[in-house]
């Protein structure tokens, strides 16, 4: 077990960097050789419309908001060019089949066209319609070396009968992956730590898909909601030996997820467990209290419990952020500059990895100098690298999976299961944040330099 580390002012920040860029540079060097191009998951004409349009960036974000109302692709086909008509410049293919759209076949016709597109871009990330089709999937990932995390897709739930849905669904998953996982291969790397076993079957869901009732302004009452919903999965999760995590979603969300996670896992029938976790988004001005929050949180708990794991993200609801504060004239709660949010992020590596056992670090990031910071950072302060976990997307960070589990580094994919309407509003967030012109892939997509790549923020 890797307690004892240097005092944190101790760690020589050049001997991070040197070790930091030599890590960065062997991480470049494992890349597939295919890989210049990080961003042809992406549907290229879906790309050259959101890139660098404000108005359709906003059209888009909005058109989230409606999406947990549709109940189908063509009512979803229909809210989009709803949506995309607000926008002043429409490119010349889509306001072509706009024009049509007045008419019922002209709305078929392009739903059909818009559910083809959508199913094209969705079929990059998620990987299954359910846990049970996508396991051939994990089973591959896993002989090449990349643990998986389940993501039952869904989210902003408007009825009881939804989250109770959404509920059996995460249960189901806890269930098919215990039980398929089990007969996989030794990988010794990806199920254990200093501080004992890493669970196979990894599970994410997010509270909004868990309660209807989810409320800023009167957070009690969605918060017993959802605990009602999430008691009997940390149950299941237990008795399977499977880990369960709960997704941070946009900010107004934030405080009563947090208050909801630290109180369940406090609760004497969870203090042996399961093995739980929860996220921190480091693009939030406030992020480094609620790390202090979360550190001491776990520095109190129960030995018996399996240390709780903190996904650091940098956090995909930015555009969101950004224009809610806008509109009701509040403060920014995000880093508007990119160069702020990547030192916040390092600064937030160092204090979790600081932290020591009581907490499981995963970075969860495709920014090679964030990921080849916490390594460094790790090794010179005395950690093991089997002590840090390294998360990405799939579909986005395939990749840099591939470069970390060359390097023998214990890698893990997030993985999106369900239909197309459930994943419309992560398929929309995926399209913001990789074509913002701040996005560390598109820079690595127009060829920067290793060196570029991994300068300090
Ligand atoms: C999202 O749903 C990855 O949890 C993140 O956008």
């Amino acid at each position: 077990m890797t307690t004892a580390r240097p005092a944190p002012d101790a760690v020589d920040p050049e001997a991070v960097e040197s070790e930091l860029q030599r890590v960065g540079r062997e991480l470049a060097a494992a890349f597939p050789s295919s890989s210049r191009q990080p961003l042809r998951a992406f549907d290229a004409r879906a790309m050259e419309l959101a890139t660098g349009d404000q108005e359709l960036r906003a059209a888009l974000f909005r058109f989230v908001d409606v999406v947990p109302a549709c109940r189908s692709l063509d009512d979803l086909a229909h809210h989009l060019t709803g949506f995309l008509g607000e926008v002043g410049e429409t490119p010349p293919p889509l306001a072509a089949a706009m024009r049509i759209s007045h008419t019922r076949a002209g709305r078929a016709a392009l739903g059909a066209a818009a559910a083809g597109g959508v199913r094209h871009l969705a079929h990059r990330f998620i990987v299954g319609e359910s846990p049970q089709s996508a396991l051939p999937t994990f089973r591959r990932l896993w002989n090449g070396g990349v643990a998986s995390s389940v993501d039952l897709l869904g989210e902003a739930t408007v009825t009881q009968s939804e989250a109770d849905r959404y509920a059996a669904r995460c249960n189901d998953a806890i269930a098919v992956l215990s039980r398929a996982t089990a007969g996989w291969p030794t990988r010794p790397r990806l199920e254990a730590d200093g501080s004992g076993p890493v669970p196979r079957a990894n599970v994410c869901a997010k509270v909004s898909a868990l309660t209807p009732l989810l409320a800023p302004e009167a957070p009690r009452r969605g918060q017993d909601d959802a605990a009602r919903r999430m008691r009997p999965l940390l149950r299941a999760a237990h008795e399977a030996g499977a880990h369960l995590h709960i997704d941070m979603e946009s900010l107004d969300s934030r405080e009563a997820v947090l208050d909801l996670v630290l109180e369940l896992l406090s609760e004497d029938e969870f203090a042996a467990g399961p093995s739980s976790g929860l996220v921190l988004q480091a693009y939030l001005r406030d992020s480094p209290d609620q790390t202090e929050r979360i550190v001491a949180w776990a520095r109190q708990r129960s030995a018996a419990a399996p240390p709780l794991t903190v996904r650091l993200v940098k956090g995909a609801y930015w555009d969101h952020e950004l224009v809610q504060a806008r509109q009701h004239g509040w403060e920014v709660p995000v880093f508007e500059d990119k160069a702020d949010c990547d030192r916040n992020f390092e600064a937030l590596s160092r204090r979790l990895l600081d932290a020591g056992s009581s907490l499981r670090v995963a970075i969860g990031s495709h920014n090679l100098r964030s990921v080849a910071h916490a390594i460094a950072y790790n090794r010179v302060s005395g950690g093991e690298d089997v002590d840090l976990e390294l998360q990405v997307l799939r579909g986005l960070g395939d990749d840099l999976a591939h470069a970390l589990a060359a390097r023998g580094f214990r890698v893990r994919a997030y993985c999106p299961v369900g239909d197309l309407v459930a994943g419309m509003a992560y398929l929309v967030r995926r399209l913001l944040e990789n074509t913002s012109n701040e996005s560390f892939l598109s820079a690595q997509a127009q060829g920067a330099s290793v060196q570029e790549l991994l300068a300090a923020p």
